[in-house]
């Protein structure tokens, strides 16, 4: 976070109440009525849980107990049954909401599909018996690597309704990302489409998945399925590769949903850590769905008549629980854009709100960063009068943008949720309930009912009030993740163990740093760990360097993040070239092209720093506090004795 940012936000003090209109019909109606909730969840957690289960979700068989906590693993409501898929689609088939639209699909060159929850129960239905035809059986993984087509969704329940995990891989990441995390998963399918739509072009989808299976690289894969969006010539290998729509046709619509353990394994979501290697982030079936779907129900205060637009990509976890999983499992009607603000058409997102009448707008503070330096014009000369509330994710925001989403597209009459979560937390944890929180620009308020939420410092203990510290979780809850994909112990020592357990009181370490202030709200104050937010996706800095390195002519690579007016951070790499190899523009190039293969477009680096030393501790470790005030253009200050070669800071700065 910049400096600038910081200062705005220990200086905002304007608070906002949702209007006595909003607060009337919602879900959460008062203060009251939320410090109420809260404090019955924090007496009695695990029967606050219990009577929102029983009432908020379908089970096929009761659990018999609603907490098995063996620090730090987890078992929510053990040895229930019930499918999220049947959740989120077969329960609304005996209601009025058979007809109602389910998704509503706006795609980039003008397509639009609109699915009832009858016909998105037949999908589903019909693709599950594809995923069975080709071999898929309960507890097999499957990647799903597509654009933001309805079919992403339809996969990604279709797994559920067998009990096949799904893997979703964002389809910005490139053949290499693909590769990794195919292997990790070892997926026995993917899922894919010939290509998608962005900002006017053809992203080639298909191509990255040959390339990552090439030469038998992921030998568990056994079937390649693909969605024709774009039509271009695609390469289709025989025996492996085959047509969604020819095999979808065919299948039967006859397909109830597997009774799931609540602890089967629902999804695993990669994620970036601080190591090279990202995390399969591991999510099962009870806990997530009712996580996702109390949360989706109340910050959003979702009701029957709403036209509800989260912005992100099914490829992140806020797709799968604010797109996907939470809005259907509440019956809502949840919109899917497959494009992008670009040259031709910078008003789209208004175009959208005004063709479907949106009511509920959720999106990250980039893009109203980005819609802020597109002009008020684009949204001005749309009719936005259908919003009656507003969200952010994904990093912090600050107060002026806070303020332009509020007066600009607001209206200054919807609230702002501003929801701090992660992905292995599942769904938001601590957010405004739209009808009852006061809201100050830049502050995600207070934890949601049932998260218990604290400031502490590496002891564990709380910070004073307006003291910066650790944000942890101190007691478990139904949306967390169970484990990292085939690594518990990294599990364990990441998010557990990083603030030592006292009195067998275990801590979950979110890798934030935030504050509260006198009155309580919490105030995020971006990552402490060597994780990158860039745009508000996640990523570390040892994979960029990774990347880096498996170049032949870098010998070392450092990357810090430096503070971004539109995207919050962007990435400088610093880099010290193999002996016989020269700085150059061309070079420059070549790196950032070369981390695009490797990685993908998000983690390719704005700027490329060439030197011949990089700023070391005595023991080697690399000093990112300087490269970070360097990159920034700042002085650099505090403790530098810890720095082998002081010669090296005047040579980064250009004066060796
Ligand atoms: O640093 C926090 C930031 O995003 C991180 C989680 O990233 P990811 O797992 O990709 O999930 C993003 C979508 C939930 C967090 O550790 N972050 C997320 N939301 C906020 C935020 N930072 C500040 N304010 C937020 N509202």
């Amino acid at each position: 976070m910049s400096q600038s940012t910081i200062e705005s936000i220990l200086q905002e003090e304007r608070l906002f109440s949702p209007s006595t209109e909003f607060s009337q019909t919602a879900h959460i109606k008062s203060l009251e009525d939320y410090q109420r909730l809260y404090q019955q969840a924090k007496a009695d957690p695990e029967k606050f849980w219990a009577e929102l289960a029983e009432q908020e979700l379908h089970w096929f068989q009761k659990w018999d107990t609603v907490l098995d906590w063996q620090p730090p693993f987890g078992k929510w409501f053990v040895n229930g049954k019930l499918n999220i898929s049947y959740n989120c689609l077969d329960r609304h088939l005996t209601t009025w909401r058979k007809n109602k639209a389910a998704i509503i699909w706006e795609g980039e060159p003008g397509d639009s599909r609109t699915i009832t929850y009858a016909q998105l129960h037949r999908e589903v239905c019909q693709f599950a018996n594809v995923l069975k035809q080709l071999g898929v059986k309960k507890g097999d993984r499957v990647g799903v690597y597509m654009p933001m087509v309805p079919e992403a969704a339809i996969a990604m329940l279709a797994c559920a309704r067998i009990g096949a995990p799904h893997s979703v891989i964002f389809g910005g990441f490139s053949a290499e990302a693909l590769r990794d995390r195919l292997i990790d998963a070892e997926a026995k399918v993917v899922i894919t489409a010939d290509g998608g739509w962005r900002k006017d072009a053809i992203v080639p989808l298909k191509p990255q998945i040959d390339k990552a299976l090439a030469n038998g690289a992921v030998p568990s894969v056994q079937n390649v399925v693909v969605v024709k969006r774009t039509a271009q010539d695609i390469h289709m290998e025989p025996g492996r590769d085959n047509w969604w729509h020819d095999l979808q046709q065919q299948a039967s619509p006859d397909c109830p949903a597997e009774p799931m353990d609540s602890e089967d394994m629902l999804f695993i979501l990669y994620t970036s850590g601080s190591t090279g290697k990202p995390k399969g982030v591991v999510h099962t079936t009870g806990g997530y769905n009712l996580y996702s779907h109390i949360t989706t129900k109340w910050i959003f205060d979702l009701q029957d008549t709403d036209v509800y637009w989260c912005t992100a990509d099914v490829g992140w976890i806020t797709g799968h629980s604010y797109i996907v999983y939470g809005p259907l499992s509440n019956g809502a009607t949840t919109l899917m854009y497959e494009g992008a603000p670009r040259k031709s058409n910078p008003g789209c997102f208004w175009d959208v709100v005004e063709k479907y009448g949106v009511t509920i707008f959720y999106t990250a503070p980039t893009a109203i960063r980005a819609f802020i330096k597109m002009g008020d014009h684009l949204p001005k000369a749309r009719n936005l009068s259908s919003l009656r509330l507003l969200g952010s994710v994904g990093e912090p925001i600050n107060p002026e943008a806070w303020m332009w989403y509020h007066k600009v597209i607001g209206g200054e009459r919807c609230p702002i949720v501003d929801t701090w979560w992660q992905t292995e937390t599942g769904g938001v944890m601590i957010t405004p309930l739209p009808g009852a929180t006061q809201t100050k620009p830049g502050s995600a308020t207070f934890p949601f009912p049932g998260i218990i939420a604290d400031v502490v410092n590496l002891d564990g203990d709380t910070v004073g009030e307006n003291e910066g510290g650790y944000l942890v979780v101190r007691h478990p809850w139904p949306g967390m993740l169970r484990t990292v994909y085939g690594n518990p112990e990294r599990f364990r020592t990441t998010y557990w163990e990083h603030i030592p357990p006292k009195d067998g009181k275990y801590l979950y370490f979110a890798g934030d740093g935030a504050r509260k202030d006198n009155d309580g709200y919490f105030w995020i104050m971006g990552r402490v760990d060597d994780v990158l937010n860039i745009s508000g996706h996640r990523l570390g800095t040892m994979e960029v360097e990774s990347a880096l390195v498996s170049h032949p002519a870098v010998a070392e690579a450092a990357v810090v993040g430096k503070p971004d007016e539109i995207k919050g951070e962007e990435i400088v790499a610093f880099i010290i070239l193999e002996g016989n190899c020269q700085p150059s523009e061309e070079l420059s190039k070549e790196l950032k092209k070369h981390v695009t293969q490797e990685i993908g477009a998000i983690a390719r680096p704005s700027e490329i720093r060439f030197s011949d030393a990089l700023p070391k501790t005595r023991s080697g470790k690399i000093m990112r506090r300087i490269l970070r005030s360097l990159a920034a253009g700042e002085e650099v200050s505090g403790d530098t004795s810890t720095l082998e070669d002081k010669s090296v800071l005047d040579k980064l700065r250009g004066e060796g």
